[in-house]
């Protein structure tokens, strides 16, 4: 009696293995084209299909046109389209001096190292044409090139090309400014010079220079 069920046991087992093996059919076999590579099954002869129109990546959307262009009813946009604030300052302090400083130097007169080793000389930042060039002019400028300048959009995110932009205006003022520009609790720290214990700390740094 029991050797009979046994058997029927694996006959069960045979079948249903067979069935699955079966199963397996051709699913895994599929065509499976690599990118660029001909095909007979599509009528243009590719394998790769294009995208359908208006297709648009994930995270690629980019519906605010002054933020991603830079400009608004195709002008240059005169006002930034993010709030400017310290940290935006301080970070397109930093992407400044990494991006634009080899080339236009840190005070942005145009005369980085890279120019000093034969680039042509961009013009400086501190001329009035460019005092007066609109922020979205500029973000244009950083993400398309100009003339001999190459793109940066490519490498620079959108966030960071108006950081520097922002940057670039501080780096402006700070070339151009009067007395007035300083906060009046500055301006009396300026007037009166540097105080007595700040010299005398320089003097003692020095002192100790000399000894080493
Ligand atoms: C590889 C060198 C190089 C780097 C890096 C570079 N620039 Fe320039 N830039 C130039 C040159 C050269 C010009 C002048 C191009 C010309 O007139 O053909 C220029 C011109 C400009 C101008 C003036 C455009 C005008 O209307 O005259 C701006 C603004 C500017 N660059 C901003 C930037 C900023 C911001 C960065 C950093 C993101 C940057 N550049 C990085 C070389 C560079």
């Amino acid at each position: 009696m029991k050797s009979t069920s046994d058997a029927r046991a694996r006959v069960a087992v045979l079948a249903i293995l067979t069935l699955v093996v079966g199963c397996r059919q051709r699913m895994a076999d599929q065509p499976a084209p690599r990118p660029l590579t001909p095909s007979q099954f599509f009528a243009d002869g590719q394998a790769s299909r294009p995208l359908v129109e208006g297709a648009v990546a994930r995270g690629d959307l980019n519906e605010d046109e002054a933020l991603y262009s830079g400009k608004a009813g195709g002008q240059f946009v005169e006002e930034f389209p993010i709030a400017v604030n310290r940290a935006m300052l301080d970070r397109g302090r930093e992407r400044f001096d990494i991006y634009c400083s080899p080339c236009h130097d840190k005070v942005g007169e145009g005369k980085g190292v890279v120019v000093q080793r034969g680039f042509p000389q961009p013009p400086s930042f501190h001329t009035q044409r460019l005092r007066d060039a609109r922020p979205g002019y500029v973000y244009d400028v950083i993400s398309k090139g100009f003339g001999r300048m190459p793109a940066y959009g490519p490498q620079i995110p959108v966030a960071d090309r108006w950081a520097i932009v922002s940057y670039l205006r501080a780096l402006q003022r700070s070339q151009n400014a009067t007395l007035d520009d300083v906060p009046a609790a500055e301006k009396t720290a300026l007037l009166e010079g540097p105080k007595p214990g700040a010299v005398e700390e320089a003097g003692h740094g020095a002192a100790h220079g000399d000894h080493r």
